[in-house]
């Protein structure tokens, strides 16, 4: 048998270099099998942590019920020119639709809604607390649509001082 020469020697050690290389690669199949023997972490598999009480955020309020709402939240804001103003227009493009002008329950989409909308300057809406009438705003009622992410906090108070002042307005006559 021929000796073999420099130039085949070295083109043999090359080879087996890339075999070695491309192998040493390719080591991830089939024996390096971890990722689909893994341990499998099925989402909602364990349930979420409750969450305490008055911990999630809303707008940057903890989440409270209307009944909760009613008996302790405050308006903070006075009943100034301007905060009657900004509750006006809020008012007149969120409310009166269904509420009407007046917030006598009398908007023009009325006859759309099966539950007529409240008149909110008579009766027992309008012996209703503040924190009532902004917790409605915030959360809706049952058949209210809620206007939590349509205003701010403050803007629902405003809201809250426009329909006090439309209430005073009917009880005036
Ligand atoms: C899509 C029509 C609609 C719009 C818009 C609407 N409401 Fe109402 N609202 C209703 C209906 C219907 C009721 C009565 C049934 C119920 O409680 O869900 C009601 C009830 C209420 C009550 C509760 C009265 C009570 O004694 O329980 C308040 C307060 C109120 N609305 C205020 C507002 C304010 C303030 C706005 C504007 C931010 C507004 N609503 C926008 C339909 C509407």
């Amino acid at each position: 048998m021929r000796q073999p020469d420099g130039a085949a020697l070295f083109g043999a050690l090359f080879m087996c270099a890339l075999l070695l290389a491309l192998t040493h690669r390719a080591g991830a199949f089939p024996w390096s099998i971890d990722m689909f023997r893994g341990e499998s972490v099925q989402a909602m598999a364990q349930s979420p942590r409750v969450m305490p009480h008055g911990t999630l955020p809303v707008d940057g309020e903890a989440p409270m019920s209307r009944e909760v709402a009613a008996a302790t939240l405050h308006n903070p804001l006075k009943p100034t020119a301007a905060a009657l103003a900004a509750g006006k227009s809020l008012f007149e493009n969120n409310c009166a639709a269904c509420h009407g002008d007046g917030g006598r329950g009398d908007g023009t989409v009325r006859f759309l809604l099966r539950v007529p909308p409240a008149d909110l300057t008579a009766g027992v809406a309008a012996q209703r607390s503040d924190g009532y009438i902004y917790a409605t705003i915030r959360n809706g009622s049952i058949m209210m649509p809620s206007y939590g992410d349509a205003m701010s906090p403050t803007e629902r108070w405003e809201v809250v001082l426009y329909v006090r002042s439309l209430q005073r307005r009917t009880s005036a006559r």
